[in-house]
């Protein structure tokens, strides 16, 4: 599968790099005046390579978002036309102050990102842990595997990210349409709170048993 990634820091060059791994033709949105961070992604990958913003779209049949989450107003908005019929995967959260959500838990991230770009099919997934989990997604000792939880309106696009998830090693977990995107961004905020602010190890994830 073609992808691309706009934004490759501590989420999207481990997402990427793995991906590439897999077997999918991963490519690095490249940013007008150069991005370390995309520089250093490519040091860590042979299988990675690095495009203009709107040359790495045109080509891919899925983009991810991995980029701060203020910045997406300015960046997605002119991209409308060129994500159109493209499952674009939200890996961001939108934080406020004192990891709070960014946006008064009013409505999701994913939401209003959908809102910017009404024609690509959005989907919120690989957001849900911190970025430890994404350069390493494996428990040995467990047997069953971390689960990744995802939300989308497109069935068709969860279908192809329900793919990506299980091949990076994770178990996918569809929670349902958009709408619920807010409450993975409060199910994030809880890993983050409980990693970043109460002493609880990184390497800590979810697992989703049925009986
Ligand atoms: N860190 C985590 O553990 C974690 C876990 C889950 C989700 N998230 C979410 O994932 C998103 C990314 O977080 P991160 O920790 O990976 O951030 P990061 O390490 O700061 O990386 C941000 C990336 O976005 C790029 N970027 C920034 N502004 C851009 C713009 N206007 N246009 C294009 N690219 C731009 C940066 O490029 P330059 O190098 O050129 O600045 C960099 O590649 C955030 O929304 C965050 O809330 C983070």
């Amino acid at each position: 599968m073609k992808i691309a990634f706009i934004g490759a820091g501590r989420v999207g060059a481990p997402l990427a790099i793995r991906l590439a791994d897999a077997g999918h033709q991963v490519v690095l949105a490249q940013t007008a005046d150069g991005s370390e961070t995309v520089a250093a992604a490519l040091l860590r990958s042979q299988r990675l390579s690095a495009q203009p913003l709107g040359a790495a779209i045109q080509d891919a049949e899925v983009v991810f978002l991995a980029t701060p989450f203020p910045v997406v107003e300015a960046l997605l908005a002119p991209l409308a036309d060129a994500l159109a019929g493209k499952v674009l995967v939200d890996c961001t959260n939108p934080v406020g102050p004192g990891l709070s959500h960014g946006l008064g838990s009013q409505r999701s991230g994913s939401e209003l990102i959908q809102s910017l770009v009404p024609r690509a099919h959005v989907v919120k997934a690989f957001s849900i842990y911190g970025f430890e989990n994404l350069e390493d997604p494996s428990y040995p000792a467990y047997s069953t595997k971390p689960v990744m939880l995802f939300c989308g309106d497109d069935p068709s696009a969860k279908q192809i990210v329900r793919t990506l998830i299980s091949d990076y090693g994770f178990e996918p977990l569809d929670v349902g349409r958009l709408v619920q995107a807010l409450h993975l961004e409060h199910m994030t905020l809880l890993w983050v709170r409980m990693v970043r602010a109460e002493g609880h190890s990184p390497h800590m994830v979810w697992a989703s048993l049925r009986r």
